[in-house]
């Protein structure tokens, strides 16, 4: 293989760019030349692209965002559109293709693969969702930013004896808010994954902690719980469904509700967009410097439909299509084991 292709695509994640410099880095001692495809599938269908030399990507070991750009394009889906992407590639030499994101993205390298250009795929994503990967690049970095959020929030929550109620991302899976939850001692996690009752599991449960003495509170909330009534992916979340009926169908809105019914001073944060900003962890650039490494080793060796994992803490790889075909059971022992511990 001489030359392969690189892209970012999906929602950015902290260690993309680790993992893009691995790759680069591996490529050169291999003698393999890299083009990096700028914004994901888009960029590969309007020839968006330069080479990357080994000078160009030397910094980038803790820098945030990708340098690729990305972007999330629908258009990828159609079997036209995906011969054009195989075209395109032939006209840039690209013999293999790497392509760091979550699940959507693999789809497409998963396309691009049956279409007749090889790729795999490596992890990269905040929400920690996809079935064959214990870890994903960014996960980390992301919990870091929440849990110290989190500890933030919780300290002005404690001086003024409030409830704060703290909106967290995750795409439609309640990972984010589970674990954060964990590592910041929240009262309550609410996942799409476990139906709850707003009356029982939060209002009766907060008066429970309040009579026993605690005077402020953390409530945690996996944002797909709020997700707007136009995003039909999530209508079959029930607590979303539950959120709608009952009208507190945004974190503010349950915040206000939840003030009113508990008497305790209330309010809301959502933590957006900072929650996939800034340097990555340690962790992730280790996890990324070894997922970039271990792709172009894929690719060198004529493997591809290949998604770069870590299995039984140790990197690996295992074929694209049966990762995608996987469900992710949500760990709910997980969750009811941190309620009890922090009540
Ligand atoms: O998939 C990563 C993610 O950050 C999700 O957690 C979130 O739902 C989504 O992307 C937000 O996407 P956008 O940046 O397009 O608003």
């Amino acid at each position: 293989m001489n030359t392969i292709g690189i892209m970012t695509s999906g929602g950015d994640s902290p260690g993309m760019n680790a993992a893009i410099r691995a790759v680069v880095k591996q490529a050169k001692a291999n003698g393999i030349k890299v083009i990096g495809i700028n914004k994901g599938y888009k960029g590969l269908i309007e020839m968006d692209c330069q080479e990357l030399t080994s000078a160009s990507v030397e910094d980038l070991y803790r820098k945030g965002g990708t340098i690729l750009k990305t972007a999330r394009y629908k258009n990828f889906k159609d079997p036209e559109v995906v011969a054009q992407g195989v075209e395109n590639c032939k006209k840039l030499g690209i013999e293999g293709m790497v392509v760091i994101g979550g699940d959507g993205s693999f789809r497409g390298a998963r396309d691009l693969t049956h279409a007749g250009i090889p790729c795999v795929g490596i992890p990269g994503t905040i929400d920690n969702d996809i079935v064959c990967t214990e870890d994903t690049i960014g996960f980390d970095s992301s919990m870091n930013i929440i849990t110290d959020c989190i500890s933030k929030l919780r300290d002005t929550s404690e001086t003024l004896d409030r409830c704060s109620v703290i909106e967290v991302m995750g795409a439609g899976a309640g990972w984010m808010a589970l674990e954060g939850g964990i590592a910041s001692g929240a009262d309550i996690m609410l996942v799409p994954e476990v139906e709850f009752d707003f009356q029982k599991d939060v209002i009766d449960l907060i008066k429970a902690k309040k009579e026993s003495g605690q005077n402020y509170f953390v409530i945690v909330i996996a944002e797909c719980v709020f997700f707007p009534e136009s995003n039909s992916k999530h209508k079959k979340n029930k607590n979303f469904q539950y959120v709608n009926e009952n009208g507190i169908e945004t974190v503010e809105k349950f915040t206000k509700k939840f003030q009113e019914m508990s008497g305790i001073e209330s309010r809301a944060t959502v933590l957006g967009h900072i929650q996939r900003g800034g340097a990555p962890t340690f962790h992730d650039c280790i996890l990324a410097t070894n997922m970039g490494v271990h792709a172009v080793e894929l690719l060198k060796n004529n493997k591809s439909a290949r998604v770069v994992v870590v299995k039984d803490g140790k990197i690996t790889d295992f074929d694209i299509d049966e990762g995608l075909a996987m469900k992710k059971p949500f760990d709910k022992d997980r969750l009811e084991m941190a309620t009890k511990l922090n009540f």
